[in-house]
């Protein structure tokens, strides 16, 4: 089904893995179209409950966009590729089942954005993340500008974005762009026993938060009406009868995601 990614379903939990290790897992052409492929099985499969996405093999997330297709762009199709990236990752930050990084190394470029639009991330003592565009002469393209703002706050993201300074795991972690730092080895199992916990859930109280939280980072959303809006949404489903039931019966709820 797909030529550049792995993917794995259980207990929920759905992994994918960027699988072009001799690339350190480089953006190219085909890892978008199987990422957006990814993305409506993500969508549609209701046994899908929440997402890990990392890459292949040890040494990296994902080293970037693949530099080899910038050769021959013109600004027409530079800012077409940038828009490309931009509604993928667009519709990962906007998934209303939680996708979360496991950063296994290098996160560079469109690796770090990739990350930085996942809802969050975890990352092995081994990763580095960075947007070393400006050695290239060029700017991030895929959000990157915008989200490493949002997540460590102005003045830093400026100097990473102008240094092109790679920082390390535990720095990530200070600056609050990665939630844990794990060994290398128990990285995957870390960010699993995390999604264990989520999948025990309401799935449509998930989608509510996510939809509500993003709204605080969109101007043209009131986030505090929207937030009105999803708390009465929740009051229409099962998964409130159920879960305020079983509060009272004493007993763990047992979701259905209606
Ligand atoms: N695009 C295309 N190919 C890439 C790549 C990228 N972003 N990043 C790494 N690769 C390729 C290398 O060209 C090399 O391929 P080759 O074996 O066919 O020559 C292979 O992946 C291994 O990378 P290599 O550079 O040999 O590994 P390293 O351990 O010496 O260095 C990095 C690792 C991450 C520091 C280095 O690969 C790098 O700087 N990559 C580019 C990062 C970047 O600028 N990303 C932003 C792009 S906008």
């Amino acid at each position: 089904m797909y030529t550049t990614l792995l993917t794995s379903l259980d207990a929920g939990i759905y992994t994918i893995t960027i699988n072009r290790p001799d690339k350190l897992n480089a953006l190219n052409k085909d890892v978008f179209t199987d990422l957006n492929t990814a993305l409506d099985e993500i969508e549609r499969n209701p046994e899908i409950r929440s997402v890990i996405i990392t890459g292949a093999g040890p040494k990296a997330f994902v080293a970037g966009a693949d530099i080899t297709e910038f050769g021959g762009l013109n600004k027409e199709a530079a800012m077409a590729l940038a828009k490309r990236g931009q509604d993928i990752f667009a519709r990962i930050e906007n998934s209303s089942k939680p996708i979360v990084a496991a950063v296994n190394g290098f996160a560079l470029g469109g690796g770090c954005e990739l990350a930085m639009s996942c809802h969050f991330r975890i990352a092995g003592e081994n990763a580095k993340f960075g947007q070393p565009e400006v050695n290239l002469g060029l700017i991030p393209g895929y959000g990157g500008t915008q989200r490493l703002v949002q997540l460590i706050g102005k003045g830093k993201a400026m100097e990473l974005l102008v240094s092109a300074h790679m920082i390390d795991a535990n720095e990530a972690k200070q600056l609050g762009l990665v939630n844990y730092v794990t060994t290398a080895e128990t990285l995957l199992d870390h960010t699993r026993k995390i999604l264990e916990v989520v999948n025990s859930k309401a799935p449509l109280a998930i989608a509510g938060c996510i939809k509500a939280a993003n709204a605080a980072y969109d101007e043209s959303k009131d986030g505090y009406a929207l937030e009105i809006e999803e708390f009465g949404n929740a009051f229409d489903t099962d998964d409130m009868k159920e879960g305020v039931t079983a509060f009272l019966e004493k007993r763990k709820a047992n979701f259905s995601g209606k």
